[in-house]
């Protein structure tokens, strides 16, 4: 089964991954929040209607650990944490529908009756399993309260995950040679009754599960492995008194794990904003109540539910958190969007070292949020990791944000204030502009179904390139004493561009598109209407234009950089031994981003986790080429025009080597190519082919022994 293009007739729910509520947020944590954002407000664009929700994840040791080393109650931590986020959301334009927490009353009895719910259905047993036990402490010790070995692939690991090493979730009991991170003493294993989800009977289902599963690459193809290893049961207990009491009989007082509530709250966040607006405006169980449950003749499959989440947890939303949702009735995920991690100046984030860019921080050294969000949403795909820099923050806010989309909103709207500004500037859009701003709508269309926010972005990006160039060729400033009809038409062209843009990049870039929709005179407020008002004629009543978007200096960059190196050495000194200071424990950092190791490499982006099939791989078609010529190319800076023998043909193609290679020196030298690359057309010249290099400085592939042109590469 295949979906229906969005925007469908179901209502949809686009969920981020709970925060664990217990530390500071940093830009690495917004990437999740802000690409759920981005998506949610790009249906809305679309017309679909839509509920963006999440909550914080109170419970689990994540949350225990650290409210015992900080001295005060689990719950008073994590409530502290809780209100933290929810104001900082907010503040990076982040607007959740409903932003809840998993220990509120809502999620308390959602969560225990889909557990009853799970039991009707036979779907839980009891079985004696080992626990880690600190025999010291007498304490039991779930989950993160115990590191030791990965049993799968020897890493060090903690007792719920191999953070460190293979990233599998560890069942109570796998971890082996167990200590206790509270003590430090040795632990072991002793008997205790839990409860367990038989996962392993929803196998099949899973399996079909996944066919239908739009989102990532990453989403949809991991899980499959797991499935074909064979599906272990999955403890739902733990011994704790912070969570969510066991429904029901439970001698031994346990408690959920945290697993188990924390996606819950997705339903009870929908429900809550239901509650709060009226089933009229948005209906919690049209979008999550499917099959049998369903409750609506009219969306008897549920709605379209989406999860955005980092790709550390792709695991618990397609294989335990479906599994769940089928066997107690509820909808199964269309789609789950998993994002790459952030890293900073091409290292591992490190809370413990205080290397990080907080999001307070970012905030309070002055920078508006959507530049950021524009950084995060469109640097790269959204499955890939992500490295940010002040530098890369400067260049691209410069360049993009600055240079190309600012710099034709002002000098379009100023042109039009001063020459235009009461009344409409002339009858209609050009067949032109009309047909240029349908194509904008398309890509951004095909961006949402195709699950890319930085393709989103690019919609824009890319429009407002085509405004530059349509403004440069047809010079209004030249026209408007000439012919003043002809150009008023221009500059209407151009308003229409602009309120095209207002409507397309509210998604990502959301205050500053409000203030352009102001100043475009439009009524109302930009986040209400759909794609087509960016087909609708402009009102043409223009306030005054400031300019959108903020030059970032260089020398904001260097005392950016300082501080973040000095912040870094303070801690690194505080962290010697003999000093004072708490101790760098990273069982406290919340986040497996963080990767101290990561320090020792220089600037080497990290490696993609995004897998390809050996199909896929079949599908380029790099073949070894010799270079016969090589020219420049009138009016381009950088690129050369190539004639490449490949053995069966030869080729031109354009490669962007003239700065940094000799023309004269090129020809003779064998060279690795993509053949099948699709054909581009630039500055006139038709490439047909890419030459594959290395690096900033294009150090261009060979090979190594007498490969001749049109050999293949496998
Ligand atoms: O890994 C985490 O940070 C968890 N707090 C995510 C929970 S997402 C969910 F499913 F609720
Ligand atoms: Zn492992």
């Amino acid at each position: 089964m295949s979906h229906d293009d969005f925007p469908t007739e179901d209502p949809a729910v686009v969920t981020c991954g709970l925060p664990y509520a217990n530390g500071d947020l940093h830009i690495g944590h917004l990437r999740t929040y802000v690409g759920g954002d981005v998506f949610a407000r790009s249906l809305e664009r679309l017309g679909q209607e839509t509920a963006f929700v999440s909550g914080s994840d109170m419970h689990g040791t994540p949350v225990a650990v650290n409210a015992e080393q900080a001295g005060v109650s689990p719950e008073a931590f994590a409530l502290d944490w809780h209100e933290q986020y929810a104001a900082t959301f907010p503040e990076f334009n982040v607007a959740f529908d409903n932003y809840g927490h998993t220990h509120d009353e809502t999620n308390t009895a959602v969560t225990q009756d889909l557990v009853r719910d799970l039991e009707a259905g036979g779907h839980v047993y009891e079985k004696e399993i080992m626990v880690a036990y600190d025999p010291v402490d007498d304490q039991f010790l779930p989950d993160r309260y115990v590191e030791g070995t990965c049993p799968y692939c020897g890493a060090h690991a903690r007792g719920d995950e191999c953070d460190e090493g293979c990233q599998r979730h560890l069942e109570p009991g796998e971890v082996e040679d167990p200590v206790s991170t509270i003590s430090g003493n040795p632990a072991e294993y002793r008997e205790r009754t839990h409860k367990f989800f038989e996962v392993s009977a929803f196998a099949d289902y899973l399996s079909g599960f996944l066919d239908r599963l739009e989102g990532t690459s990453n989403a949809r193809n991991q899980p499959r492995e797991w499935i074909e290893q064979g599906l272990q049961d999955w403890c739902i207990t733990r011994d704790m008194d912070w969570g969510i009491d066991y429904p029901g009989e439970n001698p031994q007082d346990l408690v959920l794990y945290v697993w188990v509530d924390a996606p819950i709250e997705y339903v009870s966040s929908t429900k809550q904003y239901t509650e709060r607006v009226g089933a009229d405006v948005f209906d919690w169980e049209a979008a999550w109540k499917a099959g049998a449950a369903g409750t609506t003749e009219d969306h008897p499959d549920g709605g379209e539910i989406v999860h955005v989440i980092g790709r550390d947890i792709i695991q618990h939303h397609t294989v335990f958190w479906p599994a769940m949702l089928e066997a107690t009735g509820h909808t199964e995920p269309r789609a789950v969007m998993a994002s790459g991690f952030v890293t900073l100046g091409g290292k591992g984030f490190s809370t413990s070292r205080d290397r990080a860019v907080w999001a307070d921080e970012y905030l309070d050294e002055g920078f508006h949020p959507d530049p950021l969000r524009y950084y995060l949403a469109t640097n790269g795909g959204f499955q890939q990791d992500v490295d940010f820099s002040w530098e890369k923050f400067r260049d691209r806010v410069n360049t993009e944000l600055v240079g190309t989309v600012g710099n034709f909103l002002y000098r379009s709207l100023l042109f039009a204030h001063r020459n235009y500004d009461d009344a409409p500037i002339a009858d209609a859009t050009s067949d032109e502009v009309a047909a240029r701003i349908d194509e904008a709508i398309a890509d951004f269309e095909a961006a949402v179904n195709d699950y890319s926010i930085r393709a989103v972005g690019d919609a824009v990006t890319d429009l407002a390139r085509y405004g530059n160039e349509y403004i440069q060729r047809n010079e209004p400033w030249k026209l408007v004493d000439e012919d003043p009809d002809e150009a008023a038409r221009v500059i209407h062209d151009c308003v229409a561009i602009a309120k095209a843009i207002a409507v397309l990049f509210e998604p990502i870039a959301p205050e500053k598109c409000e203030r352009l929709w102001d100043q475009l005179g439009e009524a109302g407020s930009v986040h209400d209407v759909t794609v087509e008002a960016a087909r609708a004629e402009p009102a043409g009543d223009l306030a005054e234009p400031d300019e959108l978007f903020e030059q970032v200096e260089d020398d904001r960059v260097e005392e950016l950089n300082a501080k973040l190196e000095d912040r870094v050495a303070a801690a690194e000194a505080d962290d010697e031994p003999g000093a004072d200071g708490e101790s760098d424990d990273d069982t406290t950092d919340d986040d497996t981003t963080d990767d101290d190791t990561a320090d020792d490499m220089t600037d080497i982006e990290p490696l993609s986790d995004d897998r390809i099939s050996f199909d896929q791989f079949q599908e380029l078609d790099i073949r070894v080429g010799r270079i016969e010529t090589a020219e420049g190319i009138d009016g381009a800076d950088d690129l050369l025009e190539l004639r490449v023998d490949l053995g069966a043909e030869t080729r031109t193609i354009v490669a962007g080597l003239k700065r940094l290679h000799d023309a004269d020196d090129l020809p003779g030298t064998k060279v690795v190519v993509l053949a099948n690359m699709e054909k581009a057309e630039l500055f006139g010249v038709e490439s047909n082919g890419m030459v594959l290099a290395a690096g900033d400085e294009a150090d261009l592939l060979t090979t190594y022994a007498d490969a001749g042109p049109g050999t293949k590469v496998r």
